[in-house]
């Protein structure tokens, strides 16, 4: 059975609008000393979207870029947990059920790849790492984001969620009036944490 709360977290990101979400979640992880280890892939669309909303370029210290970490810069120290993992490479750790991944979180998920997820296509490892999450009854959550959704989209949202997995759209909370954006999106990622039972300290609690 995985740890729970889970140590070993699968995290990918795929090319669905919605970076900041991403960046507040590998930063959270990255915190957390409960989680020792996150495998993070990236699909070529992810780099694409995040390079329109984060300014990033290219695939180099992608991890360091995503957070907003200079790696020359001594003051910061670069993130040591978060290992990158291709997208292309079917071989790697979180492909095999063998390899002790805990859970699973595709922020933000694109619907092309909630498609492949629903109907086991498991060419790239995104994929495969979601397929072996369900087939391992792991928990897998997926932060679909997209808008208006076709019934395709919705049939597929209802596959995947009939397998196992947690359909966690992307669509924060206003009611504790977020004063930013990063704001919004930090506690989208504590509610996401939470749900894997990562509760985090700070996070925003209605108290009625
Ligand atoms: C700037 C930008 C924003 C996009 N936003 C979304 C989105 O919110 N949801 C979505 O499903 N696809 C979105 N797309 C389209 C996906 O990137 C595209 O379908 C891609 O093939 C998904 O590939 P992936 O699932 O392998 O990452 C966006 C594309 C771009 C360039």
């Amino acid at each position: 059975m995985p740890n729970h709360p889970p140590q070993n977290l699968t995290v990918a990101t795929t090319g669905a609008s919605g970076a900041i979400f991403l960046r507040q979640f590998l930063a959270a992880v990255e915190r957390d000393r409960r989680i020792q280890t996150v495998n993070f892939i990236a699909s070529d669309s992810a780099l694409r979207v995040m390079a329109e909303e984060l300014g990033l370029r290219g695939r180099s210290n992608l991890v360091n870029q995503i957070l907003g970490v200079s790696p020359r810069s001594s003051g910061n120290r670069s993130p040591r947990k978060i290992r990158l993992q291709s997208n292309d490479d079917i071989g790697a750790n979180v492909a095999s059920g063998s390899y002790p991944a805990d859970a699973m979180v595709v922020i933000p998920c694109s619907v092309g790849t909630l498609a492949r997820i629903a109907h086991g296509d498991a060419s790239h490892l995104i994929e495969r790492a979601a397929d072996v999450s369900l087939k391992e009854k792991r928990p897998l959550v997926l932060c679909v984001r997209e808008t208006p959704l076709n019934k395709i989209h919705i049939r597929n949202m209802f596959r995947a969620a009939d397998a196992g997995a947690t359909i966690f759209p992307l669509i924060p909370a206003f009611y504790y009036r977020p004063a930013s954006l990063d704001e919004m999106a930090r506690e989208f990622t504590c509610r996401v944490l939470a749900h894997l039972g990562l509760p985090q300290p700070g996070a925003f609690r209605w108290k009625g």
